[in-house]
Formats: structure tokens, C-alpha cells, sequence
């Protein structure tokens, strides 16, 4: 085969919490993950140069080495040599569908989606716990976009247990196309805010585990979506949302319609999403939204908890 498409799922937070300060200047997580519908496509051929291209549809997204997915390509490259003499050089297409900066992991699962589409192209085999590695060497949130589904995530967010996977709870995606977050700026400012708190905290480890027990896990094991919606929590709310109003209010409009079981930003924003039993409350709200914000900026989208993570579409 000389070129496989992947479809590369956005992921949104149901859970994250900031446990402390790393040794590695990372901070210490406790998350719950889950995939949604929303998904980007990648293709990836083989060429005969021996270099890595890069294109996109979305004109803000760059083409160069500061994309994540060409970087993953850099990666198979320095780690398998031999295949990449034997097989030449990729280039991958990006069809973006996933907001950009948006806390959705946009450009991890497109790195993720190249891993595992090189994998195939080179014949090399691997298995998904040693792509999840490779994956961790290039973004925290790498491994999680290989694997998907709903996981618990610890560590720097790489530390991966699979949870029994949610595939009927209905999202409403809420994202102004101007607002862009940059992660390490909320983590740096939710440190030196709130960073007292915890600075010389030790077994960090050990308390990013005790989530296995929490509330949250509890009703994730037990597919309660509205007890799952009442137990959402994002410790970077605390910096993104007075800083940025447009999110609050966006949030604050979400939590004010009828049917939405939980509403909280996922990631380090700014994207904001709701929770609901049924698609058809999901649309509904999107539509009653779309009347309580005239804003040509937001976009919103319906979509649903997915139980895949990168899937191979098809391959010629
Ligand atoms: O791992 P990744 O490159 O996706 O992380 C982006 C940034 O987010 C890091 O440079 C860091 O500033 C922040 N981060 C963090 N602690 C984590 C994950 C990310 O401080 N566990």
C-alpha cells in the first residue's frame, strides 16, 4: 500500500485536575479523556523523495516543523532509518475539521494519526502500546488520541487506564473562531496563582491516582451521563475564564438551557461544551445558542462520545 486515510477524533476533558509541580517543569494531572465524533482526515502517501510534506485546507494551520504531525513523521524517520530509506519520504494531507488552539487536542491526534498511518505505509508493525510512547516523546496528550475512547490520563496526561467506553452521551461544541488559548500560558498563570496551594506537595503520583476512586470514575463506570455532567471539572477554568468573558458567557449561556445535563471548557480552552441525553436536545440548544449570541464568530457543532480512537478509513 502506498497510501492509507485515517480519521484522527477530537478529544474533550471531562475531567482535569492540576495536582501539583513536576520535576520536568510539566505539571502533574488527573484527567478523564473521552473522543468525540468531531474528527479531522489524514492521508498519508508515499513519495519517492526522500522528505516530509505537509498540507492543509486551514490556512492558519503551518506546513512547516512547527506542526505536530510533521514532526511525528520526523520522528519515524530519526526512529526507523532503515524503512525510511527502503520506503522514501511521506506526504500527508490534512482535511481540519477540529478547531485550532481550541483544547479539543486538534494537532495531537493529527501527530497521532501519523504515527499509526507510517506504521502501516513502512510495515513496521508496532503495537499500541509502543505508538503511545512514541506518541508521549512528542505531546502529553499524543497517547491518549492513539488509543481513544474514555480514559483516565495521569502524569503529564500520557499515563493511560482505559475506562469502559461512553458512546451515547450528545455534545454541543461551542468555540469562537477568533479566540485562540496557548496551554503553556494557562498552566504558567495557573501556577503562579494558585500555584501556593500545592508548590511543595510530594507522592504527586500517588495523588493523581486517587481519581481511580473518584466520584467521577464512578459515574463513568456506571454510563450515568447526567451524574457524569454534574461531577465535570476543569481546574483551568479558574485562569481562562476571567480572562477571557467571552468564554464565561458562553458557558453561562450553556448552563441556562433547558436540557443540558453539564457544561465546563475542555482543555486549556477556549472551547466550552454541554452535555445531553439526545441528539434532538442537542440540536435544539445549539439552535436556541445560536439566537442567544448573534455572533458570526462562534461556531458550534453536534457531536457524540466516541469509542475509537485513529482509524484507518481506507488504503490503496
Ligand atoms: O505536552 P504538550 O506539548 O502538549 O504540552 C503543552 C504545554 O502545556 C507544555 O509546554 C506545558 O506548558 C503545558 N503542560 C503542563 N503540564 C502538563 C501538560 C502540559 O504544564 N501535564
Amino acid at each position: 500500500m502506498r497510501s492509507y486515510s485515517l480519521i484522527a477524533p477530537a478529544k474533550i476533558n471531562l475531567y482535569l485536575e492540576i495536582i501539583g509541580n513536576r520535576p520536568d517543569g510539566y505539571h502533574e494531572l488527573a484527567m478523564i479523556l473521552q473522543s468525540i465524533g468531531l474528527a479531522d482526515q489524514i492521508d498519508v502517501h508515499s513519495i519517492s523523495t526522500d522528505s516530509i510534506r505537509v498540507h492543509c485546507n486551514h490556512p492558519q494551520v503551518p506546513t512547516d516543523k512547527s506542526n505536530l504531525a510533521y514532526r511525528a513523521a520526523e520522528l519515524m524517520a530519526m526512529q526507523f532509518p532503515e524503512a525510511f530509506a527502503q520506503y522514501g519520504g511521506v506526504e500527508i494531507s490534512i482535511n481540519k475539521q477540529i478547531p485550532v488552539a481550541a483544547g479539543l487536542a486538534g494537532g495531537s491526534t493529527n501527530a497521532a494519526a501519523v504515527l499509526v498511518g507510517i506504521d502501516l505505509l513502512w510495515k513496521l508493525g508496532l503495537t499500541q502500546p509502543e505508538l503511545e510512547e512514541l506518541g508521549g516523546t512528542l505531546g502529553s496528550d499524543v497517547p491518549f488520541c492513539v488509543a481513544g475512547g474514555t480514559a483516565i490520563a495521569t502524569g503529564r496526561g500520557d499515563q493511560l487506564s482505559p475506562l469502559p467506553s461512553l458512546d451515547n452521551i450528545y455534545i454541543v461544541l461551542g468555540k469562537y473562531r477568533s479566540l485562540e488559548v496557548s496551554t503553556p500560558w494557562a498552566y504558567k498563570t495557573y501556577r503562579e496563582q494558585f500555584g501556593d496551594s500545592y508548590r511543595d506537595s510530594d507522592n504527586l503520583a500517588a495523588r493523581a491516582n486517587a481519581v481511580h476512586s473518584g466520584a467521577i470514575v464512578k459515574a463513568v463506570l456506571d454510563k450515568d451521563a447526567g451524574e457524569i455532567a454534574q461531577k465535570l471539572h476543569n481546574d483551568l477554568e479558574r485562569v481562562v475564564l476571567p480572562a477571557y468573558p467571552q468564554v464565561l458567557q458562553l458557558r453561562e449561556v450553556f448552563a441556562n438551557q433547558e436540557g443540558v445535563l453539564g457544561t465546563m471548557m475542555s482543555g486549556s480552552g477556549p472551547t466550552v461544551f454541554a452535555l445531553f441525553e439526545s441528539q434532538q436536545q442537542a440540536e435544539l440548544v445549539l439552535l436556541q445558542v445560536r439566537e442567544a449570541i448573534i455572533d458570526k464568530d462562534l461556531e458550534l457543532f453536534v457531536t457524540r462520545t466516541i469509542t475509537h480512537g485513529i482509524k484507518v478509513v481506507s488504503s490503496v
